[in-house]
């Protein structure tokens, strides 16, 4: 179908994405400024999640509210999408009515197959695969503490999963050198490390991953889906804790990410998100000015009066 979509950073050009980011910081200038912008009125996202999200889900929600429009959260286990109605079905079903469609799947598939089906825009609000949403608002946080991120040094620790996947896209689409220090056998999709060439390395120590980075991410060790496998990863993770000792390693002005939520003891220090270096909670923020960026990129202005 013809409408545009956003399933990865791959969908856009990088100076759309580069529009993208800047438009998220002038709508969080208006936002603060209490200018009210409502280009949306109308408009209705449903958000389809398969898994749980704080995040997301209310940044999704507040932003098209605050863009004029409305959200619909659609849940698995109360619609017919739970029940086996196959996803193109569903797909040609809530197009129709809605807008735009957003959903948090766990297999990338399911997404690919709704738009396949779909004559409205399809965002990715994080798949097994990728998280690209996640990548905009990091995108802005780095720009706003410390300009363009071209050329920089990025450290991503821990897992090689949907977040680091759409940190191996990043570093193609915003032109930076990618350390990933992750444990053998949990390494990011092959495809995208092939394609992302010289600009990814993996860097097995963590220690000599951070060296000169200018931002340093992580995330989880057990994403939504593996928690039965939660005891082998805190074990084989350990080593991979970021620390305020890890990050003086890296440059003196160096940032640190991490999408969120945190489990504080395994993935990071118990003080780390104190650290003066950490700008985790503005990039919480940024998930709602970034994705406004994106759902006024995607939708069409309101309606014309009768
Ligand atoms: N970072 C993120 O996507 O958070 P949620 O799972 O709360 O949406
Ligand atoms: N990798 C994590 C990200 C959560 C926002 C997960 O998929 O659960």
């Amino acid at each position: 179908m013809s409408a545009r979509n956003f399933l990865s950073l791959m969908d856009c050009t990088p100076a759309e994405l580069a529009g993208l980011i800047r438009r998220g910081i002038e709508l969080k200038d208006l936002r603060d400024r209490s200018v009210l912008f409502e280009p949306l009125k109308g408009r209705v996202l449903g958000m389809v999640f398969e898994k749980s999200s704080t995040r997301t889900r209310v940044s999704f929600e507040a932003g098209m509210i605050q863009l004029g429009g409305q959200a619909i959260f659609l849940s698995p286990r109360d619609t017919q999408l739970g029940r086996g109605e196959p996803i193109g079905d569903s797909a040609i079903v809530l197009s129709s009515m809605l807008d735009v469609v957003m959903l948090r799947t766990f297999k990338h598939s399911t997404l690919t197959e709704f738009a396949a089906k779909s004559r409205v825009p399809v965002i990715n609000g994080l798949s097994d695969e990728l998280h690209p949403c996640q990548l905009l608002a990091d995108m802005q946080t780095f720009l706003e503490h410390r300009g363009s991120i071209q050329g920089k040094t990025v450290t991503w620790i821990g897992d090689g999963n949907n977040m680091c996947n759409s940190y191996i896209e990043a570093a193609i689409q915003f032109d930076f050198q990618l350390r990933i220090s992750c444990p053998e056998g949990y390494d990011p999709s092959p495809a995208l490390l092939a394609q992302a060439g010289e600009r990814v390395r993996l860097v097995r120590d963590p220690r000599e991953a951070v060296r000169g980075a200018h931002l340093v991410s992580t995330d989880v060790w057990t994403s939504m889906g593996q928690e039965e496998e939660t005891a082998k990863r805190l074990e084989l993770f350990a080593p991979l804790q970021v620390t305020r000792e890890l990050l003086d390693l890296a440059a003196p002005d160096v940032l640190f990410m991490h999408c969120l939520p945190a489990h504080r003891g395994e993935e990071i220090s118990l003080d780390l998100l104190d650290d003066s270096r950490s700008v985790a909670w503005d990039q919480a923020e940024n998930r709602l000015h970034a994705q406004k960026a994106l759902l006024e990129f995607l939708v069409k202005p309101a309606y014309r009066p009768a």
